[in-house]
């Protein structure tokens, strides 16, 4: 079925729709950006949003977590479909919530977001199901945990079970750091009950990339794959991150990669669903390590990737509706969706500082003159007031742009971010760089 006649299919069976996107981030920014281009979609609410989805979206100041007030907003403004961004709110359950309102929802339930919300159930239903990933041990006492990292091969990776921004990893050199990292989870409970649990896991050494794959509880349709770039400074140093930039595709996979990852991990997901009687609906996000010993799932997340979105997107030819529509209505299998064979790459600019403490409230300048040379900024953390946009989070702006190689592609992105400016102003030089393949 060629691509203009998949698109009439589906745009026959609704038209004119209000859409309410969950979130703040670029990825929000980016999903904004992308139902805008819907000929369907008539209008676009955000909450809470940020400055940039208040150029194409109304945002109303509603907390992602704030599941009464969103479906009050859904059930007042006759949202058609709520898409959910983040993963907190997926866990809180508000997808339940909405679909018990009878409003549509995107995203997976409760139920369904335990794959990111618990590392522990993730493993365990990986390893009844066969799917490949780092052999681990799950530990609630600190001194039991110490025993075992002890006797453990170092590197030794060290994890919170529950949801800690991105900061709940460890990759401990030896015990000392592996102790340190269990001191903090399970005696000083820096993650809260995040980290009232821990994983201890064996390292795996290879290249990291990801894929995103909608699954409508029965098929999976698999996206481009995308790689980040989770440390806050150049040559992969510092602190992990929420993601300081990315590049689709990864230039590490290949059409037999892919196959592999489509046989060996969402096969068995998907069957392993049916056999546990879990409803998954919305989009797997897996994180890989490309080991000699084939793919391996370093963690799921049951959401849209944010930078991985502002990469993916730009690359997607086809309306993001009609792929959302499919996987509610349980479809996917008719759709052919079209992506764009060039390279994208995605830039983070930061305050200063991040992951740690940073300012907030810096006035960013240069942000047409960075469009206008063909880049799409994508809004992070910043907010408008009196007509000027300043920053108002650690991930600022995702500067994002497509270039025929993946050098071309980098080196658009690169130039637009030189164009922008707010103080101190911070990015890692070498996304997508070739050195990093
Ligand atoms: P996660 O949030 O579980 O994806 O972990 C964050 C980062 O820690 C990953 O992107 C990897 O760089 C690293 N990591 C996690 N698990 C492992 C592992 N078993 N072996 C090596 N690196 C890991
Ligand atoms: N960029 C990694 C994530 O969204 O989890």
């Amino acid at each position: 079925m060629g691509m203009d006649s998949w698109k009439t299919h589906r745009r026959s069976t609704q038209t004119f729709m209000t859409i309410l996107v969950i979130g703040s981030g670029g990825r929000e920014h980016a999903l904004v950006w992308k139902l805008h281009q819907s000929p369907r979609i008539t209008r676009i609410l955000c909450a809470p949003g940020n400055a940039g989805t208040a150029m194409l979206a109304e945002n109303f100041p509603i907390a992602a977590t704030d599941l009464e007030g969103i479906g009050d907003l859904a059930r007042r403004e006759n949202v058609a479909l709520v898409v959910v961004g983040p993963d907190d709110p997926l866990a809180a359950g508000l997808v339940d919530r909405l679909q018990a309102e009878g409003i549509r929802a995107f995203g997976p339930t409760a139920s369904g977001a335990r794959f990111e919300a618990s590392k522990s159930f993730a493993k365990d239903f990986m390893r009844r199901h066969g799917i490949p990933t780092a052999h681990s041990e799950k530990f609630t006492d600190f001194t039991t945990a110490c025993d075992y990292a002890r006797t453990q091969k170092y590197p030794l990776v060290v994890k919170a079970d529950g949801l800690a921004l991105g900061k709940g990893v460890t990759v401990a050199a030896d015990f000392a750091m592996a102790e340190k990292a269990l001191r903090e989870a399970l005696v000083e409970k820096v993650f809260g009950d995040a980290g009232k649990m821990v994983i201890i896991e064996e390292f795996l050494a290879g290249r990291e990339c990801s894929i995103h794959a909608l699954i409508d509880g029965n098929s999976w349709l698999l996206f481009p794959d995308a790689r980040d770039h989770k440390c806050a400074l150049d040559g992969d140093q510092g602190p992990n991150t929420g993601g300081m930039g990315t590049l689709s595709p990864s230039g590490r996979m290949d059409d037999a990669l892919r196959l592999r990852i489509e046989n060996e991990i969402l096969a068995p997901f998907v069957r392993g669903l049916a056999a546990d009687g879990i409803h998954f609906c919305g989009l797997l996000f897996p994180g890989l390590m490309l080991t000699a010993g084939g793919p391996k799932v370093l963690e799921f997340n049951v959401r849209f990737g944010d930078p991985e979105t502002q990469v993916l997107l730009p690359r997607l030819h086809s309306d993001l509706l009609d792929l959302l529509e499919a996987t509610i209505d349980g479809k996917l299998s008719e759709m052919r969706p079209q992506w764009d064979s060039r390279t994208a790459c995605c830039v983070v600019m930061t305050s200063g500082g991040y992951p740690g403490a940073y300012q907030k409230g810096a006035v960013i300048s240069g942000l047409e003159n960075a469009a206008a040379s063909g880049a799409t900024i994508f809004h992070a953390g910043t907010t408008a007031t009196n007509g000027q946009i300043m920053t108002s989070g650690g991930r600022v702006l995702g500067v994002a742009a497509l270039g025929d190689t993946r050098s071309d592609a980098v080196a658009n992105a690169y130039r637009a971010v030189v164009l922008i400016d707010f103080e101190n102003a911070a990015w890692r030089t070498d996304i997508g760089a070739a050195d990093s393949l």
